[in-house]
Order: C-alpha cells, then sequence, then structure tokens
C-alpha cells in the first residue's frame, strides 16, 4: 500500500468522528499533543517570525500559538485535502495548503520560513520510514533559513504499537549532521516522545 493510502485510511476514518481535535489526529490525550507543541515553542525565539508547520492536521499548533500570545506569519502544509479545509477552519488567520512535501519539492518556490516545525508528521510507520524521514528533513533544511525542530516518538516507549513508527534520538541526529550547525535533542517531557531542535 502506498504511502498517501496508508495516511489516508489511518486518518479519514478518526477525522469523521465526534471526537477531540487531538483524538481525530490520534494523539493519546490534548495534553500530550499540547506539551509537544510547548517543547517546540519553549526552545526557539519565534516573536515576528515565519513559520511553517508541516503535517499541520487540524492546525492546533496555529491556535496553539496565537493562544500564547505570539505574534507569528504561519503557513501549515497537510497531505490530507480534508485536515486542511478544517485547519482553515479552525484556526483562520493561518495560510494552510495542501501538499505531500515528500514528492512536491517546489510547493513554496523561493519562498523560505525562518522557522519549520513537524510535531507528530513521522508517527505512522511505512514500510520505508528511514528514507522518508531523511527526504523530509532535507526539504526541511530547504525550505527554512533558522531553524527547522519536530518530534519523533522514543523507541523507549512502554506501549509499542504495531501502527506507529518508533526510533532514538541517536539515529535522527545522524539523520540531521550535515544540515545543521547545532542540534538539541529534548527528551525529558514524556516517556514515549522526544523534539530535535536544528539550528541551521
Ligand atoms: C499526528 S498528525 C499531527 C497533526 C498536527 N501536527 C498536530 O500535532 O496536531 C500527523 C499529520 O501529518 C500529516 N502528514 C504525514 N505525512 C505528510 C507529508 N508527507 N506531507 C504533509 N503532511 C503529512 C498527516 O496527514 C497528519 O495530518
Amino acid at each position: 500500500m502506498g504511502r498517501l493510502k496508508r495516511i489516508r485510511n489511518f486518518y479519514i476514518p478518526w477525522l469523521k468522528s465526534e471526537k477531540s481535535n487531538a483524538k481525530k489526529l490520534a494523539w493519546d490525550s490534548r495534553y500530550n499533543q499540547l506539551i509537544r507543541f510547548q517543547v517546540l515553542i519553549d526552545n526557539i525565539e519565534l516573536s515576528g517570525k515565519s513559520i511553517l508547520d508541516v503535517g499541520c492536521g487540524l492546525g492546533d499548533l496555529c491556535s496553539y500559538i496565537l493562544e500564547q500570545g505570539i505574534d507569528v506569519d504561519y503557513t501549515g502544509v497537510d497531505i490530507l485535502a480534508e485536515m486542511i479545509a478544517d485547519a482553515q477552519k479552525n484556526c483562520p488567520v493561518g495560510n494552510f495548503i495542501c501538499a505531500d512535501i515528500f514528492k512536491d519539492k517546489k510547493v513554496f518556490g523561493t519562498k523560505r520560513f525562518d522557522v519549520v516545525f513537524a510535531s507528530g508528521t513521522f508517527n505512522l510507520k511505512l514500510g520505508n520510514n528511514e528514507i522518508f524521514i531523511a527526504e523530509m528533513v532535507k526539504r526541511f533544511s530547504e525550505f527554512s533559513r533558522e531553524y527547522f525542530a519536530f518530534n519523533m516518538l522514543h523507541e523507549r516507549s512502554s506501549d509499542f504499537m504495531d501502527t506507529y513508527f518508533y526510533t532514538n534520538p541517536e539515529k535522527i541526529s545522524r539523520i540531521i549532521a550535515p544540515y545543521a550547525n547545532r542540534i538539541k535533542i529534548i527528551d525529558d517531557y514524556l516517556k514515549n516522545d522526544f523534539t530535535v531542535v536544528c539550528q541551521k
């Protein structure tokens, strides 16, 4: 089964449910979704910056940044058109685009963003995750001017599920090394997650 089909098959049934946004995106809880956002925004000075949120889902990071009173120029991109339609309703000040950035390298033309974020974008097992991550990191580097930062499921997790992809900071640091001047790993906020902040 192709990557897009896997992603669609996983998220679309949840999207049609009456659940909270966090549950529709398959997060364990809203707390677990928001703490990931908080770690991303705690580690980069965002005020006045342009932000690209890759795999933006329902636009919750856009709403969260606004709620913190931080003024940013936010763009969200997601592979699923249904996510983008709902994200635009949830956070009308954001600019939302439907694209697969793995395939569509030129979606932003020559535009660059100060910061690129991705929260939960690598969670699903796709059969070729290491290649997918390496290619996505290359894109994050191309699209960003100052920083890119993302989180991943940690292999020390105590409740492994076959649907998800788990890894560790050492493996991911090796993939990122060619693209970053400084790499910061944060892995003290949830047992099953870690965040990588890359300064260019
Ligand atoms: C777990 S959800 C997280 C959504 C949001 N970042 C959040 O934390 O609320 C992962 C999202 O990544 C999107 N995604 C996965 N691969 C993608 C790709 N290659 N390009 C754009 N979006 C992608 C999925 O469609 C899904 O909406």
